[in-house]
């Protein structure tokens, strides 16, 4: 028998603790929490009628192949329709610029494991996205975090530390739109900034667009990857989901690059995971060409739009604005973040909020290095709307409690 398996382990895996978020998660089950945690959408979203429809005639008509392996670059039917789907926001690409992925966190793993190397440096927000730095720390990369502003990554700050670094990042990683968690846009003049940086020191930038479509107030700013096609193109790779305007059931995604960069993350999704099932894709495919595209974007905008609204107008009134707790606003996504004063720790506010019934996720766990405590990420399109105005009162009395402990 194997007394210790610590020993068998790889040494990066001896280290590895998993995905912080994953641990407080667990302590979810119980009913009567009102969750505000996960980046879940909302179910009242999925198109269930249309895809009960699709399903079964997919299942009808190919069920041989929807049982078989499929082609490790994705189905025909669903590059043509996503080829389609992306020119709609301008970005104009061929079949070789374009891997279909299991998911958004898919993207991520084949990006880390195409360009990191262990000790290798990723650039980053102050905060990001947790689930992209357990990606790219399962390649043992280090992170320089740069504060996020309300516009997007300090561009300044980052120029000034990208210049001073002897061996320059492997790239920059950036969620421009609605970002998780802050639920900051970054503005064109910034996305413009980020794309001078990635030509005059040749880093490629990493450009993550789950949100892309879920904007509910002001209007669209063209993404990093359509203003770098402008300029020639290359150096920007877009990573996509379809979790958060479709359904995160599906595990369906997709990268775009350059050619020779999707050829590799291609012969990475090999060894790695072969493929994407061949039903998932068919839905997605169906999603984009059967389902009323257009229509059911428009419907998840004006529901998470009324959500937010009413969680922004529960916050006003119920959060102690007064003693020093700050809120982004954002206009789309599923998140925003708040900010309370510097002596609370938000994971011990985290295990109080649960005893009285209420979630969210603790700030610490999107800081790539040197993590601020005060922090939390709130997620406002789950809960019910009834459910999210009476989580804000829970969870303000919770706040209130611990600032005057
Ligand atoms: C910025 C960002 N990237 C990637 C993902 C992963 O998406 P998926 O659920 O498709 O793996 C998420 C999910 O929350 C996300 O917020």
């Amino acid at each position: 028998m194997i007394k210790n398996w610590q020993e068998k382990y790889s040494e990066n895996m001896q280290k590895f603790e998993g995905y912080s978020i994953g641990k407080t998660l667990k302590y979810l089950a119980d009913p009567e929490i009102i969750s505000l945690a996960g980046g879940l959408p909302s179910p009242k979203m999925f198109p269930k009628s249309e895809v009960r429809i699709v399903s079964e005639k997919r299942l009808n008509d190919d069920i041989d192949k929807i049982m078989q392996y499929s082609a490790i670059p994705g189905e025909a039917n669903l590059r043509k329709a996503i080829i389609k789907f992306l020119k709609r926001d301008d970005i104009h690409i061929a079949e070789e610029n374009l891997l279909i992925t299991s998911s958004g966190q898919h993207g991520l793993d084949l990006t880390g494991r195409l360009f990191l190397n262990p000790n290798d440096t990723v650039m980053v927000d102050r905060p990001t996205f947790a689930g992209a730095l357990v990606a790219f720390q399962m390649e043992q990369a280090k992170f320089i975090g740069i504060d996020i502003e309300a516009d997007g990554t300090n561009i300044t700050e980052l120029r000034k530390q990208i210049s001073q670094m002897k061996q320059k990042p492997k790239f920059i990683y950036v969620v421009p739109d609605f970002q998780n968690p802050t639920g900051i846009t970054m503005s064109l003049a910034k996305r413009n900034a980020l794309l001078d940086i990635s030509y005059e020191f040749e880093i490629p930038i990493v450009e993550d667009s789950p949100y892309r479509d879920l904007r509910y107030f002001g209007e669209d700013i063209p993404s990093i990857f359509s203003l770098d096609q402008k300029r020639g193109g290359g150096n920007v790779i877009g990573l996509y989901t379809f979790s958060k305007l479709f359904c995160p059931g599906m595990r369906v995604g997709f990268s775009i690059g350059s050619a020779e960069v999707i050829e590799k993350m291609t012969f990475i999704k090999e060894g790695n995971i072969l493929n994407t099932p061949k039903y998932n894709q068919d839905i997605c495919a169906a999603f984009l060409e059967e389902m009323n595209l257009e229509n059911h974007i428009a419907n998840c905008q004006k529901y998470y739009r009324e959500k937010l609204d009413i969680f922004l107008r529960s916050m006003q009134k119920y959060f102690p604005k007064e003693l020093g707790v700050k809120w982004t606003k954002p206009a789309g996504g599923l998140f925003l973040w708040v900010t309370l004063p510097k002596n609370i720790d938000t994971m011990e506010l985290f295990y109080y909020a649960i005893k009285h019934k209420v979630a969210f996720v603790p700030g610490n766990v999107f800081f790539g290095e040197n993590a601020e405590k005060n922090h939390m990420r709130i997620n406002f399109s789950y809960a019910s709307k009834d459910d999210l105005v009476e989580a804000i009162r829970r969870l303000s009395n919770c706040i209130k409690e611990k600032i005057k402990e």
